[in-house]
Formats: structure tokens, C-alpha cells, sequence
């Protein structure tokens, strides 16, 4: 008969999970029992604020459908995603540093040839992106695909737009022979993240903004590298110190440049890692 009190539940539980077949998944509920039972204990939780626990994460998932993912956005504002692009993107020193995805990107964007403005309707200054893709000793990345989203001068992604069905600012791009890729969009903005639920809810009793800093969205892809996710931030913007999700990177900010006729322009050079490579002889026969 188990006589289960505040102690030995832990242990309980722990000892419940024994025949889980997969490592790994019994290495990570078994972390996640503990971690949640000192959470717990550490707080001395009352059952009215685990109710409320239950009634918040109940509200996230009544908000989430193919459109709004408000899961994403609490792992995002509690840092837990940032962490675990840390984690997984420890690159070698030159390579450029990975940051969050954030829920806006949307597969199968519109292909775009160099120099084509990808802007498509959205609304804001003109704003000329240009920049290279190399690999770590310098070699350019022929072909690499840059797939590029962001918000309009709204502050709000093509997705946000309810009457817009389209894809705007937003496309995939092949770099050339030389690794360069330029084209053209509009200026990115400052923009607050979705805080119209839950997830708003508790940044305000918090104390929190909801606000992101200017920023433009890349994931580049090629064969021999690591994929690459990241965001180039607008030197100056504001937000920069109190970014929402906490996304940040100093080597991600550069200059946005104002040109004489109001336009902007932005110039970044991306360093993908290597794979690395094959042993010689893996997969002969
Ligand atoms: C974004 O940059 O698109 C984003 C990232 C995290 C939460 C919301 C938006
Ligand atoms: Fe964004």
C-alpha cells in the first residue's frame, strides 16, 4: 500500500515511470517530475493557484489553431525557446549565431529571383537588402536559399492580416555563383507579439511589453551546412534591450542605412557551420 505524502511522492512517481522503454523520454519525464515537484514545494503551491495554472494553460490551448500558436508564444516569452536555440546552435567562433523562429514563418513561400522586391503589397519603406552567404573558411555557398519573412510597417505579419490571403513580405531567394543575394522589401519595425490572450494576460501582470525589436527574418539552407536560423536587427531600434522574447544577439545587429531619397538599405554577411563531413567509406557496400 503506498501511504504517499509531500516527501516521498517525488519518489513515487520517479519509480512509476522505471519501464519506460525509450532513454531518453524516461530521462526527461523523470527530470520534469522533479524539477515540477521542487517547483511545487519551493512555492508551496496552494491548489487554487494550481487551479489557476490549469485554467491558464486550458485558455492557451483554446487560443491555439493552425493560425495562432499560443503554446510558442509562452515558450518564447519565458525564454524557454531562446534557451533552446543556445543550447543546440553552440557554433564554431565566425559562424553566425542562430536565433529564435518565431511562429510567422509559413512553408512553401513565393520564389523570388535576385533583386525582385518580395514586399508584394505590404506596406512601409522601401528598404534594399543585399549581403553574402560563405562558409566558415570564406568559401562562398552557391545557391544557398534564403527563405526571408517579416512585418510591414504595422508592425503585423501578412499572416496577422485578415483580409490579406497572399504571401507578403516574405519569399525564398537562391544566392548566385558567389554566394551574394540582394533584394528588395520594406523597413522593418518594431512590433508588439500577440497579446490579445493568455499569454498578454500574464506579461501585463507582469510588468512586461509585449514588444519585439526591428528585425528581419532568415532561415538559409544548403547542402554541406548546418541549416541556419536567424534574424538580422535594425541597429538602434528600439527594444533592443528588453526584446520580448529574448532574441537578441550583438553580432545580429548591423546598420540600416537611410539613403537620400528616404529608402533604406541593409547589407549582412552570413557564416553557415559545416556538416561534418562523411567518414571516408560510410555507406559502402
Ligand atoms: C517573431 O519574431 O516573429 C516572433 C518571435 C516570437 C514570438 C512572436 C513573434
Ligand atoms: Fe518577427
Amino acid at each position: 500500500m503506498q501511504n504517499l505524502n509531500a516527501n516521498n511522492i517525488t519518489q513515487a512517481v520517479l519509480d512509476s515511470l522505471a519501464s519506460t522503454s525509450d532513454p531518453r523520454l524516461k530521462e526527461i519525464m523523470s527530470s520534469l517530475v522533479r524539477h515540477l515537484h521542487d517547483f511545487a514545494r519551493e512555492v508551496n503551491l496552494t491548489e487554487a493557484e494550481w487551479f489557476k495554472g490549469i485554467e491558464f494553460l486550458t485558455a492557451c490551448g483554446h487560443m491555439t489553431d493552425d493560425k495562432r500558436q499560443e503554446f510558442i508564444l509562452l515558450s518564447d516569452v519565458l525564454g524557454l525557446s531562446m534557451l533552446t536555440v543556445a543550447l543546440n546552435n553552440d557554433k564554431p567562433a565566425g559562424c553566425t549565431e542562430a536565433t529564435v523562429f518565431g511562429p510567422f514563418h509559413v512553408e512553401s513561400a513565393p520564389e523570388y529571383a535576385l533583386g525582385d522586391n518580395i514586399a508584394n503589397g505590404a506596406k512601409g519603406v522601401p528598404c534594399h537588402v543585399s549581403g553574402t552567404v560563405r562558409g566558415l573558411s570564406g568559401e562562398p555557398v552557391a545557391g544557398a536559399v534564403l527563405d526571408v519573412w517579416q512585418s510591414d510597417d504595422e508592425g503585423l505579419y501578412d499572416v496577422q492580416h485578415p483580409g490579406i490571403d497572399h504571401a507578403q513580405a516574405r519569399g525564398v531567394l537562391r544566392a548566385d555563383a558567389t554566394g551574394r543575394f540582394h533584394f528588395r522589401s520594406i523597413l522593418a519595425v518594431p512590433y508588439q507579439v500577440p497579446h490579445d490572450g493568455p499569454v498578454g494576460q500574464m506579461l501585463e501582470a507582469t510588468g512586461r511589453h509585449p514588444w519585439r525589436p526591428a528585425h528581419l527574418h532568415f532561415m538559409i539552407q544548403a547542402p554541406g551546412y548546418e541549416t541556419l536560423i536567424t534574424h538580422v536587427f535594425r541597429d538602434r531600434s528600439a527594444y533592443l534591450d528588453s526584446d520580448v522574447v529574448f532574441g537578441v544577439r550583438e553580432s545580429l545587429v548591423c546598420d540600416w542605412t537611410e539613403q537620400p531619397d528616404g529608402s533604406y538599405a541593409m547589407a549582412f554577411d552570413f557564416v553557415l557551420n559545416p556538416l561534418p563531413s562523411a567518414p571516408k567509406g560510410a555507406g559502402a557496400a
